[in-house]
């Protein structure tokens, strides 16, 4: 079906995926070329549209970036680079007053109109959190698209999904490998269509699909980290995977973040008995880092066999709550619980990943022409553990400085003269067993979450590893007979990254941030730098 109506397409450049980053490079790169930017369902569908807290950055005089930067570094447990660190802080306030150029409008102080309210969340030792409510991704993913929509240049295309990038080596020129393009699936014409671009930016965000629990929405399936491996980019620091501690827990909820701002106003974590725990873990309490407060709650309940612990906000008015939380307020009265008078069942769930493919702070790859920016990028920013709303952040630096490099390539370079080849769907044939594809992916999300979630061991990762090994098989042998289809893209792409995940996770012999592995409980300096892995292999002091 899907080669009748071949399609052949070129721009200047092409983006993939329509987050925040995708959205903000694809306005900065309209100003020096065309732009051809893809999402795999509707634009505002993304991670950050879900994105609760808001966004990290100086903006008061009481504080300084060098407690932002000193706040970061602490939290990302040493694997932090530090001048990325300073460069994407001190960027930060410009990066804000961009977003109000554009119209976006953050919440002000109830005392004072003119002042921006700034909210707190762990870590972090000031108030720096710019919001706009509780929906701080969706609010700024509203403006965004609206100037979008503006440039005449622009083209978005709904609907349509990556399936994997076009490189001169996959084509038979092998000099410097270089990203060309992708092959695109035009997901309700069935059609796959050949794009060729000068440059290649992945904007595809994070991976909490790899899970059975997330905050993550649907779409978060890791698209780029798996086609940027296959197109043998170097992939980075895999192992660091952000559990969010507090997601609501309720049989009909699907994904539902209660944000880190809660407990940034006063929440306190409790047991069923009412009774606080956090303070046995960690001097800040409920407002620890994300790691300690998740660890601590999958302790707690492993401990108590209780199926989730509680946030409890009660302390505070029902005005200021309302005020404040509208949107979770709100979702949770939908499943009958008021936050004002009763406690939240909360369960950590996977939310963000720290690694990805390994970049500089330009967005640079090992590939040439392949730009990464927003959560599928590993910069150094976040070392072995996110400071809370810092990827927002990064997000909107990193978008604006790949363009400042990409907008060279697209000025001065000449693309390849020869035509891309299309796709070739050799002898595949529609598929008469789709159930193989959601009981896979079900097994995949669930053997996850189980070995390679928030306590790991030698022997759970293992055991994960001759499941995954087997998997994959099974699902390449698929891959390659059946026509592809949105859900096959999708669930060859979680393989590859869970795969990927486990390979890191067994690389990293101790325990550091986000990776916590029961068979070396400890930090040890001997692992004090970041994993990078290319072509199946871990590299030794490679730069990216
Ligand atoms: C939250 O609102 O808790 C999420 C913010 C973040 O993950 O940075």
């Amino acid at each position: 079906m899907q080669d009748k109506h071949l399609q052949y397409t070129e721009t200047d450049y092409l983006i993939i995926g329509s987050g925040i980053a995708g959205i903000t490079a694809a306005l900065r790169a309209s100003e020096t070329g065309s732009v051809l930017l893809i999402t795999k369902r509707t634009t505002i569908d993304s991670n950050s549209n879900y994105a609760q807290g808001g966004i990290a950055s100086v903006m008061s005089d009481v504080d300084t970036f060098e407690d932002h930067i000193s706040d970061t570094m602490i939290c990302g447990a040493d694997l932090c680079h530090e001048s990325v660190v300073e460069t994407i802080v001190r960027s930060g306030p410009d990066a804000i007053r961009k977003l109000m150029d554009y119209g976006v409008e953050f919440s002000k102080r109830p005392q004072n109109k003119t002042e921006l309210d700034l909210g707190k969340e762990g870590g972090h030792s000031h108030r720096r959190i710019i919001h706009a409510g509780d929906i701080t991704g969706h609010e700024v993913k509203k403006v965004l698209i609206q100037r979008l929509l503006e440039r005449p240049n622009v083209t978005v295309k709904e609907y349509h999904s990556a399936v994997d990038l076009i490189t001169s080596k996959k084509v038979g020129h092998n000099k410097e490998n270089t990203v060309l393009g992708a092959y695109v699936l035009d997901i309700k014409n069935h059609q796959v269509i050949t794009i060729k671009s000068k440059v290649t930016i992945l904007a595809s965000g994070g991976a909490g699909k790899v899970y059975l629990y997330t905050t993550n929405p649907d779409v978060a399936t890791g698209d780029g980290i798996a086609m940027a491996y296959r197109a043998g980019a170097r992939i980075k620091n895999l192992e660091f995977v952000q559990f969010h501690p507090t997601c609501l827990y309720h049989h009909e909820a699907k994904s539902f973040l209660i944000s880190e701002a809660v407990r940034g106003e006063g929440a306190v974590l409790r047991l069923k008995d009412g009774s606080s725990f956090m303070e046995k873990y960690h001097p800040m309490g409920s407002l620890a880092p994300r790691d300690i407060v998740a660890r601590a709650i999958d302790f707690e309940m492993k401990r108590t066999g209780d199926d989730c612990v509680y946030l409890d906000i009660t302390a505070k008015s029902k005005s200021f709550i309302q005020a404040r939380f509208p949107n979770i307020y709100t979702e949770c009265l939908k499943f009958g619980i008021d936050m004002s008078t009763g406690y939240i069942p909360v369960v950590p769930a996977a939310h963000y990943f720290c690694g990805g493919v390994a970049s500089d702070l330009f967005g640079r790859t090992n590939l040439k022409n392949l730009f990464v920016c927003g959560e599928v990028a590993c910069t150094g920013l976040h070392g072995a553990n996110r400071l809370a709303s810092n990827s927002l952040l990064e997000a909107l630096v990193m978008a604006s400085n790949v363009v400042d490099v990409a907008q060279q390539i697209v000025k001065t370079e000449k693309p390849p003269l020869f035509d891309l080849p299309h796709w070739n769907t050799g002898k595949a044939v529609d598929s008469d067993e789709t159930v193989i594809v959601s009981h896979n992916w079900d097994e995949i999300r669930r053997f996850m979450w189980n070995y390679v979630g928030i306590v790991r061991s030698n022997k759970r990762l293992e055991r994960a590893k001759r499941r995954i090994d087997i998997l994959k098989q099974e699902i390449d042998e698929y891959y390659w007979d059946f026509v592809i289809t949105n859900d096959l893209i999708e669930l060859r792409n979680i393989a590859t990254v869970a795969e990927l995940i486990i390979q890191f996770a067994l690389h990293r012999k101790e325990s550091r941030g986000l990776h916590y592995n029961i068979d070396y409980p400890e930090s040890d300096n001997e692992w004090l730098e970041d994993s990078i892995y290319e072509n199946g292999k871990f590299l030794e002091g490679a730069l990216l």
